[in-house]
């Protein structure tokens, strides 16, 4: 087979690394790739987003399976371009991609099938928004409706705050066109996981279980990140608890996009707070999770091409997914000043050293060569990610890996996986 893999991050080169394993695989693109991918698969100089150059690409190289990474793209409608173009490509169509591209939408459709999730309300414009948060007297979470590299969301300790936070995301639009509406909803609190699944239009079959970390600190403090590190499975989730997300969440949103003649086939990802009162969704995600992705492919053993086939064809009942028992964690090394303004270009040393163990997997999420020195080129740069007989050895692994790798202003969180090492000394 040929393949296209659309994005650049390190949940791209988690997907290529996969599918490069595949015995069915004959040649495989990325678009646009980064330095890590391009050691296994020909980087094409398309962006993400570039619809027209991604297809005609396709049509090209005669490409026969097009595996799309990001949310952006799924939501402009490339899987819709695509089929209309009689090219087969794995993702949602953008009706159902509109779950994590507009979060009013998402909101609403929860309500409508009473899924758990915060309470929350819906405004259009400034001065509604400004009326309600003024007669609030709790925290509270204000979001930018729209696609905002999953930093749109500010979270107010106090009603005050929220209101700075709707005059930055509404009238100084810092996250632009994603501020036209917003959400304002009750904080929430517990501990954090993210449950994805494979939706073939009716079945559903829940991928392994992992825990990202959001925040850019130690003991989960600072501002939001795209996510600073995973691990999988998590410790908090019981087959059980699993049972219930399924059938209170996964299965209603299903069946309340199909009574708007809206067919889910791809990724659906549910980022859950574990809350007193029970799971409650924080977001829909119309594709997998970064850097989640990253801990859950080195532990799938299926060959990940029949598995997609049989999301698109409608057979997930007729496939077994086996996973490693192992688990797996990633850590991620940013630049410095992510997630604010980051700088680029900074030569990374130590990537193949960091690497040399059969357990330890580097994956790229924003690099770029130059000549033959590989540079940083995004705000999250590397995750190392590694597989270990428990949680404790998986993490020895990769935290003993990093102190190899060197870019100037790399910083990382020493904490990944803290909440699973708490859980098994209590047990
Ligand atoms: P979202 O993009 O909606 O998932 O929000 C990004 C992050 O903000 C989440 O992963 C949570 O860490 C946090 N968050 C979002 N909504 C809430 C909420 N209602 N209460 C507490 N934290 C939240
Ligand atoms: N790691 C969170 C996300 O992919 O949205």
């Amino acid at each position: 087979m040929r393949l296209l893999i659309i994005g650049g991050g390190g949940r791209e080169h988690a997907l290529v690394w996969k599918i490069a394993q595949s015995p069915r695989a004959s040649k495989i693109y990325c678009a646009p790739g980064n330095a890590g991918i391009a050691q296994l698969a020909e980087c094409v100089p398309l962006a993400s987003d570039d619809l027209e150059g991604l297809l005609r690409f396709a049509r090209e190289q005669q490409i026969d399976l097009t595996i799309v990474g990001p949310e952006d793209p799924l939501c402009a409608g490339i899987v819709d371009r695509f089929t209309a173009a009689g090219l087969r490509i794995f993702g949602p169509a953008a009706s159902a991609a509109q779950l994590e591209g507009d979060k009013t939408y998402a909101k609403q459709l929860m309500r409508q099938a009473a899924i758990p999730t915060a309470e929350g309300r819906i405004f259009r414009d400034y001065q509604s928004a400004h009326d309600y948060i003024a007669t609030r007297d709790h925290a509270l979470v204000v979001k930018a409706a729209g696609l905002a590299k999953g930093k749109g969301v500010i979270i107010c300790e106090e009603p005050a705050h929220a209101l700075l936070a709707l005059e930055e995301i509404m009238i100084k639009r810092i996250f632009g066109a994603a501020g036209e509406a917003v959400v304002v909803e009750e904080k929430l609190t517990g501990p954090e996981v993210s449950v994805q699944a494979l939706v073939d239009g009716h079945h559903i079959y829940l991928l392994e279980s992992s825990q990202d970390h959001k925040r850019v600190g130690d003991g989960d403090t600072g501002l939001n990140t795209g996510g600073m590190g995973a691990y999988s499975p998590t410790t908090l989730l019981s087959d059980a608890l699993l049972q219930d997300i399924s059938s209170q969440i996964l299965v209603p949103m299903i069946d309340a996009l199909i009574r708007q003649d809206i067919i889910y086939r791809g990724i659906l990802y549910a980022g859950l707070m574990l809350t007193p009162a029970g799971p409650k969704v924080l977001e829909f995600n119309c594709r997998l999770g970064d850097p989640e992705t990253q801990v859950l492919l080195p532990r799938m053993k299926n060959d990940l091409l029949d598995v997609l086939e049989a999301t698109m064809a409608g057979r997930l009942d007729q496939i077994t997914l086996e996973w490693d028992p192992r688990p797996a964690v990633c850590v991620v090394l940013s630049a410095a000043g992510y997630p604010g303004v980051y700088t680029k270009g900074q030569p990374i040393s130590g990537l193949d050293s960091a690497a040399d163990s059969p357990e330890v997997i580097v994956f790229h999420a924003g690099t770029a060569a130059r000549g033959p020195q590989v540079v940083t080129q995004g705000g999250r740069v590397l995750g190392v990610t590694a597989l270990g007989q428990t949680i404790t050895e998986a993490r020895t692994a990769a935290y003993s890996a990093i102190p190899r790798i060197h870019f100037e202003g790399m910083h990382y969180r020493h904490d990944i996986g803290h909440q699973a090492l708490a859980a098994t000394s209590k047990t």
